[in-house]
């Protein structure tokens, strides 16, 4: 049976992934809290794709720009002008929807898709997507500010401050993690449309000529690092923007999509943004942006080959590529086969029964673990209770204190996916541990 986004979402609060913002107040539509489970697998995902982009590679430099910017940036960047969604209304029931996104044989009749009413819909107007807020203590028109809907912008008005501050050379990537905000028309589906997310976002400077090639490495590089994160290769393909799809700002785009509950979506978008938005800055701010090559002599604006991810979407790709209701003799066991490097919790100490000493021991063993791992310690209820909640949390390994680790000092290790369960030596646990979640030794 497919699986429903409602299962997702009941899982979620059930174990302290996410909930509902504001729910005590019934909840504000489409904004999310990550409880205690959920900020893990979040801070685990970001730093996942940190390292692959920032650490492990010389040629990229990390940042982190305000939220707000000045309010030229957005007009240079043509958000204030073009950064719309068709909107249109119905005159009956007074529903909104985004005009592009209506079945075309209804939108001829303008018809409205919830109540059926011919006749019915307005002409699309454009709705600006970008939140504006007020900047200082007077509420005028020259105060307004945006909070912004991409991170993306941050990058470009800082890539002279990072060249002339660090010895880089074209080509090079500057990548930042942050938070965006969009005034969604048509929000929904849990945490995969919300109107306040966080971007993972990586802008690579490019001589122009060199674009197209980079831009095809880049494709390539990102779809990888999703099958590196332990997503089905099935459920990943790639959608080129056709001409209609295209951001104001794009030459080439291709999505990265994931078979959601909902279908095919977009889970990242790589663009060759040309020299849009350089061009775009420097005519707005009167600031030279060129880049002067030394090695050839010459000065041009550089290209940008943009990858630009979201959190919220990776972490929502992650929990429906885990989720698994498996059939057992006796009962239903529903497991998040989270990739180790990723689960919120690595590993789950039990002693199997509160006597003996067996309690203290298993403390003694989390208290050790604690200082290098995420690591839970559980001690209520009956064992197969407690591993079958770790299951649910994704938590990849559960380490058990009983009578023969009293006696020769090893204990169980079972792993989540197989239930297969291994004595190990408690002096070898924490090598062990890293060996299975990080694939090498500690
Ligand atoms: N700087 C380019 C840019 O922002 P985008 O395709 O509009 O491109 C990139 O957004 C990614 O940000 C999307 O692929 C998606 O993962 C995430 N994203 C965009 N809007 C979102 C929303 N309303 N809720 C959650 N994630 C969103």
């Amino acid at each position: 049976m497919a699986l429903s986004m409602d299962k997702i979402v009941s899982l979620c609060k059930r174990r302290g992934f996410i909930f509902q913002s504001s729910e005590i107040y019934g909840g504000i539509n489409a904004c999310y809290d990550y409880g205690p489970l959920g900020v893990e697998l979040k801070r685990n995902v970001k730093e996942l794709w940190w390292k692959s982009m920032v650490h492990e590679r010389d040629d990229i430099v990390g940042l982190d720009a305000a939220i707000l910017m000045h309010p030229k940036v957005w007009e240079a960047s043509g958000h204030v002008s073009g950064f719309t969604d068709p909107l249109v209304d119905c005159r009956n029931c007074k529903q909104r929807f985004r005009e592009d996104e209506i079945d075309p044989k209804k939108l001829e009749k303008r018809q409205c898709p919830r109540c059926g009413n011919v006749d019915s819909l307005t002409e699309a107007r454009q709705f600006n997507l970008m939140f504006k807020t007020h900047m200082g203590a007077v509420e005028e028109d020259a105060s307004v500010v945006y909070l912004r809907p991409e991170t993306a912008q941050g990058i470009y008005v800082n890539y002279k401050n990072v060249l002339d501050s660090s010895r880089l050379k074209i080509p090079f990537g500057i990548a930042q993690i942050g938070k965006a905000f969009r005034n969604e028309i048509t929000p929904g589906n849990f945490i995969f449309r919300t109107r306040e997310f966080e971007q993972m976002e990586m802008q690579y400077f490019v001589k122009p000529g060199d674009d197209e090639a980079v831009f095809n490495q880049w494709r390539e590089e990102r779809m990888a690092w999703y099958v590196r994160l332990g997503i089905r290769k099935e459920k990943l393909r790639f959608h080129q923007h056709g001409e209609d799809e295209l951001a104001h700002y794009a030459k080439t785009a291709f999505d990265i999509e994931y078979e959601f509950p909902i279908g095919w979506k977009e889970l990242e978008g790589i663009h060759n943004r040309t020299d849009f938005d350089l061009s775009r800055h420097q005519e707005s701010s009167g600031k030279d942006l060129s880049y002067f090559d030394d090695s050839t002599r010459e000065r041009y604006i550089p290209y940008i080959i943009e990858t630009s991810a979201g959190v919220d979407r990776t972490l929502l790709i992650c929990l429906v590529d885990g989720y698994e209701e498996e059939q057992l003799e006796k009962e239903t066991r529903t497991v998040l086969h989270l990739d180790p490097k990723i689960a919120p919790i690595k590993a789950a100490v039990f002693p199997l029964v509160n006597r003996d000493g067996m309690d203290d021991y298993a403390r003694k063993i989390y208290d050790e673990l604690r200082g290098d791992l995420k690591i839970f310690f559980d001690a209520s209820g009956a064992v197969g209770r407690r591993y079958r909640r770790q299951d649910e949390a994704g938590t990849p390994f559960c380490i058990t204190v009983d009578s023969q680790t009293l006696q020769d000092d090893t204990v169980t290790v079972r792993d989540r996916d197989t239930m297969d369960q291994d004595r190990v030596p408690v002096n070898g646990l924490l090598p062990e541990l890293n060996k299975r979640i990080w694939g090498k030794n500690g």
